[in-house]
């Protein structure tokens, strides 16, 4: 590898274990402030106030929306913790994700009709109930009605902010005349949650490490001081609640995260400058685009890619697709980390092929290196958000185990990501605490089933 280069990023990259207690504490300071005033972390209220007991039974249908794909899905949930689910996936094109609003639900209820052509012939004989996953920041004045704040990870369908997409969607199911109600709207954070109790009784926290990263909670309603007498989700029945925390704004307004010269640079470039700052250094999305970054830096700078072909890159039309916004993903950046051969073929592959861009053997080295120094980054802060839910909620102090369900791409795919992540609550906490106590559940696909299982509850509550 290239030694200056690496002792300088590893300086810029730095997470020291002496940061953790402070940081730690300061995201504790930022929960409790979203659940006292609005101007703070989202803290968003839903109007989930019961988990599951497992032994909900039901054919019920949902829909995921919002991560790296869109899922219909139809689950079966078995009253005794287990469910069979059927589901079709499509990728959502980038063109869908940056046009107008309007037309993304359209084609979300075209996928729909697909489905239930494929999976639901018998539906002409009823109703079916759909729960809708929706992974963006969304204010619930009811279980079934969510006024869409603000899009994140480069959505941009301004057409649709501030409006319900409960209604949005609905119209568009109605038009093609297809006997489903969508009567449940959850955060895929939600999803994660209600899924893993469903399997894992005592499950209270439900994580995102995909495109994205949030979490959800299910918080003591008279912790909840912004939520007022009178407020239509003000009552409930059990006095607990589940709160969509929108965790990737952690930092907006404190300055408490250590931005170095890329993470600012990408914030400055991004569609939404200043906003879902601990989102930008965690989620595959952003690491992957400040690894792609610190790659394009050092080749304008002449340290990358000089060695093996001798000539040095002078401007963005030598680089490819490397000189482009988000052209390199998560998965690509996984697959670079995760190159285990002896030359570093993957890589060397990858840089051939993709960018046309020789590299010598210690340009791999340093590739694969930055890789790991910005994902090692990102998962050491993301034990930081789960400790702060942890210790926020006292969960520690009670006798059971602490279950926290957890989905997407980076957390399920990406090296090694999961055993840097526990190491550092090893660090916050101790490993044997961490052994004992805490159990991190992979609850892949789960906001499939987690929409299914509101829509259930959502007609139980109808029901009382
Ligand atoms: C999926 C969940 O498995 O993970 C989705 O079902 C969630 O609800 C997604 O949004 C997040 O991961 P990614 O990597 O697709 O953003
Ligand atoms: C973004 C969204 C949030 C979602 C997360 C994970 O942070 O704002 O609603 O839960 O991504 O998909």
């Amino acid at each position: 590898a290239h030694p200056e280069i690496i002792a300088r990023l590893t300086k810029a990259f730095a997470f020291p274990i002496s940061a953790y207690d402070a940081l730690v504490e300061q995201f504790i300071r930022e929960l409790k402030e979203g659940l006292s005033h609005e101007k703070a972390m989202p803290m968003i209220p839903t109007f989930v106030y019961e988990l599951p007991s497992g032994k909900e039974t039901g054919d019920i249908l949902s829909l995921d929306l919002g991560g790296t794909n869109l899922r219909v899905c139809r689950t079966t949930l078995s009253g005794k913790g287990e469910f069979a689910i059927t589901h079709k996936k499509w990728t959502i094109s980038d063109a869908l994700k940056k046009g107008p609003g309007k037309d993304l639900f359209a084609w979300v209820a075209d996928r729909i009709e697909e489905f239930l052509d494929t999976h639901c012939k018998e539906r002409a004989h009823g109703n079916y109930p759909l729960g809708m996953t929706f992974s963006f920041p969304c204010e619930q004045l009811d279980i079934n009605v969510g006024k869409l704040l603000n899009w994140t990870k480069g959505f941009r369908g301004t057409d649709v902010i501030g409006q319900d997409v409960v209604k949005i969607l609905q119209d568009q199911i109605d038009a093609r005349k297809l006997n489903v109600t969508v009567n449940a709207l959850i955060n895929d954070t939600v999803g994660t949650l209600l899924a893993t109790t469903y399997k894992h009784p005592g499950c209270e926290i439900g994580i995102i490490f995909g495109t994205g990263t949030n979490c959800a909670y299910l918080e003591n309603q008279s912790e909840i001081t912004k939520i007022k007498p009178g407020a239509a989700n003000y009552t409930s029945p059990s006095n607990m609640q589940l709160i969509n925390t929108e965790w990737g704004a952690f930092g907006n307004t404190s300055g408490a995260l250590p931005a170095n010269e890329y993470d600012l640079r990408l914030d400055a470039r991004s569609s939404q400058p200043g906003k879902q700052l601990y989102e930008k250094m965690v989620s595959g999305l952003y690491i992957s685009e400040l690894a792609r970054s610190v790659f394009h830096d050092l080749a304008l700078k002449g340290e990358l890619f000089v060695e093996a072909s001798g000539k040095e890159v002078k401007a963005d039309k030598d680089l490819g697709d490397l000189a482009i916004k988000e052209r390199f993903d998560g998965a690509m950046m996984g697959a670079l980390e995760g190159d285990e051969t002896a030359h570093l073929e993957v890589i060397e592959q990858h840089f051939r092929t993709s960018y046309n861009l020789q590299t010598s053997q210690s340009d791999r080295e340093t590739i694969k290196y930055i890789c790991q120094l910005i994902s090692s980054r990102a998962a050491r802060l993301s034990a930081v958000g789960i400790a702060a839910l942890i210790k926020k909620r006292e969960l520690l102090s009670k006798p059971d185990q602490v279950i926290v369900g957890i989905d997407g791409s980076l957390f399920n795919k990406y090296p090694h990501f999961r055993k840097h992540l526990e190491g550092a609550l090893n660090e916050i906490f101790d490993a044997a605490t961490v052994k004992a106590k805490i159990s991190l559940i992979n609850a892949e696909d789960g906001s499939g089933v987690g929409g299914a299982i509101a829509a259930y509850l959502a007609c139980k509550q109808k029901r009382h």
